[in-house]
């Protein structure tokens, strides 16, 4: 059994008189692959954002190596290079290179050195395929390319986990397979990662941990045998179901 590194505790988040996230409870350990899978609404971005700190949750717990993140001693930037999140939209700085875009959190809050940070960046735009593009800005970019970019510049930053919303869902569906593979990649290894998707067959294929989730809550959770090949709840039999009539 790996490390745990990331713990959730009855986590709740309202805007305002509106409860979006309730009591929601689950571990992360060391190399997990988690799949969170759910309708439209159902809370899953706000839960990567209340895990990232981009918001800040309204009950509960995140507990990151044993220290609870949403208390108030945070660094949020220090935690972040821990925990890099990869954007739907990608959220690449426009004005910057690929190279500098991968660059910039390693000298601005890791602060690295110029020449380590380069060194680092060139690593992981190899590694996604995406060195050729160095001196390139993000708009001569396709979507497949830009998105390359973006896991490369949160793998740059070297984090324990990454967190992943909904990667694929602005791509056009020839450039899914890219990122997908580049995915794939990642967790054969070991990368821990924690993944909003609505690509059932990543989820079942490549995840250890399938989170369900429905009305702001976990409805159902387990491995993917379970959760897509034996559900206990309706609304998980539901939810497959309308998938697999697509
Ligand atoms: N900043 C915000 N202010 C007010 N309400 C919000 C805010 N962010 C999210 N919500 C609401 O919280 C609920 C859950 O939204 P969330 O984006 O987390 O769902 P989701 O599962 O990621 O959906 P999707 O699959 O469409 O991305 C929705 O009702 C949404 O309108
Ligand atoms: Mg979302």
């Amino acid at each position: 059994m790996g490390e745990i590194i990331l713990q959730v505790n009855h986590l709740s988040k309202s805007f305002g008189s509106h409860e979006v996230l309730r009591d929601i409870d689950f571990t992360v350990k060391k190399g997990d692959v988690t799949s969170i899978i759910g309708a439209s609404g159902s809370g899953k971005s706000t839960l990567l954002r209340c895990i990232n700190l981009l918001e800040i949750p309204s009950g509960g717990e995140v507990i990151f190596h044993g220290e609870n993140v949403a208390g108030r001693h945070m660094d949020p930037c220090a935690y972040r290079s821990k925990v890099g999140m990869v954007f739907q939209s990608f959220n690449l700085f426009s004005n910057m290179t690929v190279l500098e875009n991968c660059m910039v959190g390693q000298t601005k809050v890791l602060k690295k050195s110029y020449g380590t940070a380069r060194e680092n960046a060139m690593k992981y735009l190899e590694r996604v395929g995406m060195a050729p593009y160095i001196n390139a800005k993000p708009r001569q970019l396709s979507g497949g390319q830009k998105q390359r970019v973006a896991i490369a510049r949160a793998l740059a930053m070297e984090p324990e986990v990454l967190l992943f919303d909904e990667p694929t869902s602005a791509l056009d569906p020839e450039m899914v397979g890219e990122v997908l593979e580049v995915m794939r990649g990642l967790a054969a290894d070991g990368m821990t990662m924690l993944v909003v998707t609505h690509e059932m067959a990543f989820a079942k294929d490549v995840s250890n941990h399938v989170v369900f989730m429905a009305g702001g809550v976990i409805c159902e959770q387990g491995s993917p045998a379970d959760v897509f090949g034996n559900p206990q709840r309706q609304e998980t039999k539901d939810f497959l179901a309308r998938f697999r009539n697509n």
